[in-house]
């Protein structure tokens, strides 16, 4: 079993990815382990080891994943898989342009508690240029997670404070 938490992400363009990895960043600074993982390398079966994910989805194609979590999607799907020991959160990424039905973030979620593992708390969608409710998102996680000392490095680290920065580069 992982010791630490592992942040998934499931990507079209990259967002997600980045998002994931300023939450690591933040992790680590608060003295946390953490890992990133496309879900394109990452089996959903390999959830049996962890004991925390979260995981970053992108809204694709009226609520298809997109081509790179299809295989994740699908195998998260399975109701032999059993992942009752696990905790996790998704946050997923769309676009307002676009009409939301269902996105991935959503099927994820859906899966996860079907096959018993424990929200920590509901999914939040966003806007990828709304930053207020990834920070929201973030601080109920940090909360769920006994993660006390985030807010204090990443306030020492103007880069860690936000997203905003790594998306502008
Ligand atoms: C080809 C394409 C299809 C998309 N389809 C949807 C959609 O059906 N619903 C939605 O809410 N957002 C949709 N979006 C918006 C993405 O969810 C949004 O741009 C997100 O930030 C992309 O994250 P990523 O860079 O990690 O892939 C789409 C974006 C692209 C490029």
């Amino acid at each position: 079993m992982s010791a630490g938490i592992t942040v998934l992400y499931a990507t079209v363009s990259g967002k997600t990815k980045q998002f994931a990895q300023t939450v690591r960043e933040r992790l680590l600074h608060a003295g946390v382990e953490a890992e990133v993982h496309n879900v394109a390398r990452y089996s959903a079966a390999r959830l049996r080891q962890n004991d925390t994910v979260l995981i970053f989805a992108t809204n694709w194609g009226a609520g298809a994943p997109p081509p790179d979590a299809v295989e994740f999607c699908h195998s998260l799907e399975d109701p032999r898989l059993k992942l009752t020991h696990l905790k996790f959160a998704v946050f997923e990424l769309s676009s307002r342009l676009k009409v939301k039905v269902g996105g991935c973030g959503l099927r994820i979620d859906a899966a996860l508690r079907a096959r018993g593992a424990k929200a920590l708390l509901a999914v939040v969608t966003s806007d990828r240029r709304s930053y207020a409710p990834f920070e929201a998102w973030y601080a109920e996680i940090a909360r769920a997670l006994h993660v006390g000392a985030a807010r204090r490095a990443s306030a020492a680290n103007p880069e860690l404070e936000s997203p905003v920065a790594r998306l502008r580069k």
